[in-house]
């Protein structure tokens, strides 16, 4: 068990590189099974949800080694009927996305229900519906499934009724060595399916309009990775959204470079609101806080390109020391607001019930001890002691580590006083 202890009120100064996008390399990684040969990519961040994966692809007998920010993924050979186990699905949300891409790769796999952070109930009914329009055989029994595809995966058209990231990129994996084509109506267009596209177009899969509500998929026959080419991970956007707040809720002035700033168009105009002076070159994003914080219109998360759920948490946490108040609407999960805990324990006032939380500024926050409560949640709470008064200690750090790439460190460079310690 380990605990990152804050000493707030520092303010944080200097230049920070985007790490590469935890929801982008998972896909990816997943999208390499389905390549009869090595695949190389880079920009991977170092952080446990991609341990996880290649850990995953490594007890299906393929082999994958993760070295720093470069990761290769041997996919010529695989088991014959390969299982994911519990423990290894439980890490996880996004170990489902293996279903579509084993189905398309050898037609059969045994897997479990995924894990990852709580934030309610998480349903894959989309997930099973579409795969079994494509032809697979999906018997779920209670926490097993096991999959099959006798005959192949073939193409059809699906129209989701809600554009879930992960039901579109399974679709996609499935798809693009199945017979004939897909076409996905009402898909995500989050950039992470585009990053994961990229890397399936630039082994040969033939995918148009990722990115839009409706993809079209032709499957083809079989995908490699050209010799000598190597994927780059898009940056990630929530991790440049979470250093943006911390310099916006610590005060001074930073550089984040290596980022792609359309990728936040949703999250941007937010801090500009709330007073801090942005601006966005190339793919640079220099924020500058200076003065008190105001309070934002309603901020209701919404698919991409909409204010995400993964940033609300990290955006909160600035605003408890706003002048006014400020509305939460929490529209994609339903259990999201279990941060609030952790700031109010540090003064903030919030009234948070069912999918609204109601944040009422106040002069400052204090340190306190609490715990993340999951991925996002956890960063969140980083991000308000970085501007308290006094010190913090945050607990169940695991979380936090599944996504952000050493996060003392960075912010150690950008003058923060954290540390990380080992308790019980
Ligand atoms: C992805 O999760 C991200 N994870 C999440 O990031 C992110 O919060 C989420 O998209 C929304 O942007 C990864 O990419 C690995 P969804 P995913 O399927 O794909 C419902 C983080 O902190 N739904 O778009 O699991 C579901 O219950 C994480 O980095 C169904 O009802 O999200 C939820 O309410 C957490 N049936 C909504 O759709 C289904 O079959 C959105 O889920 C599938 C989803």
């Amino acid at each position: 068990m380990q605990k990152l202890v804050i000493e707030g009120g520092k303010m944080l100064c200097g230049e920070l590189k985007t790490q590469g996008a935890k929801n982008a390399v998972l896909p990816v990684m997943a999208a390499a099974v389905l390549c009869k040969g090595v695949s190389v990519l880079d920009n991977c961040p170092s952080i446990t949800d991609s341990y996880c994966a290649v850990r995953i692809i490594n007890c299906l007998g393929m082999k994958a080694i993760q070295s720093g920010g470069n990761c290769t993924i041997d996919a010529a050979v695989l088991d014959d009927n390969p299982t994911i186990p519990d423990r290894l699905m439980r890490e996880m949300r996004s170990s489902i996305i293996f279903m579509g891409t084993l189905l398309g790769r050898i037609g059969r796999c045994n897997l479990y229900y995924p894990g990852g952070c709580d934030l309610g109930p998480h349903p894959i009914d989309m997930h099973i519906s579409s795969l079994k329009r494509m032809g697979a055989q999906i018997e779920d029994e209670g926490e097993k499934i096991t999959c099959c595809a006798p005959n192949g995966l073939h193409g059809c058209s699906i129209a989701l009724s809600f554009p879930s990231v992960g039901a579109t990129e399974n679709i996609i994996l499935a798809a693009v060595c199945a017979e004939g084509e897909t076409v996905i109506s009402n898909a995500a267009r989050e950039p992470e399916i585009c990053c994961m596209a990229d890397f399936l177009r630039q082994c040969g899969a033939v995918i148009k309009g990722d990115g839009s509500g409706r993809i079209v998929i032709e499957g083809v026959e079989e995908l490699k990775q050209p010799e000598g080419e190597v994927f780059g991970i898009y940056p990630d956007r929530i991790a440049a959204a979470t250093y943006i707040a911390c310099v916006a809720s610590a005060g001074g002035e930073m550089l984040l470079t290596d980022c792609t700033p359309c990728h936040l168009e949703g999250v941007i105009p937010i801090f500009e609101q709330m007073g801090c002076y942005i601006k966005a070159f190339g793919s640079n994003i220099y924020i500058h806080k200076r003065d008190t914080l105001t309070a934002v219109d309603t901020i209701r998360t919404m698919v991409y390109p909409g204010f995400p759920t993964d940033v609300q948490a990290i955006v909160m946490a600035p605003l408890c020391t706003a002048r006014g108040t400020t509305v939460f609407v929490e529209n994609i999960f339903e259990n999201r607001y279990r941060h609030t805990l952790g700031l109010c324990r540090m003064g903030a006032d919030i009234k948070a019930e069912g999918k609204v939380a109601v944040v009422s500024g106040v002069k400052k926050l204090h340190g306190a001890k609490m715990d993340a409560p999951n991925l996002r949640g956890g960063a969140g709470l980083v991000t308000a002691a970085l501007g308290a008064e006094g010190t913090s200690e945050i607990a169940s750090t695991e979380y936090i580590d599944r996504g952000y790439e050493n996060i003392e460190g960075n912010l150690t460079a950008l003058g923060a006083k954290i540390r990380r310690i080992s308790s019980g």
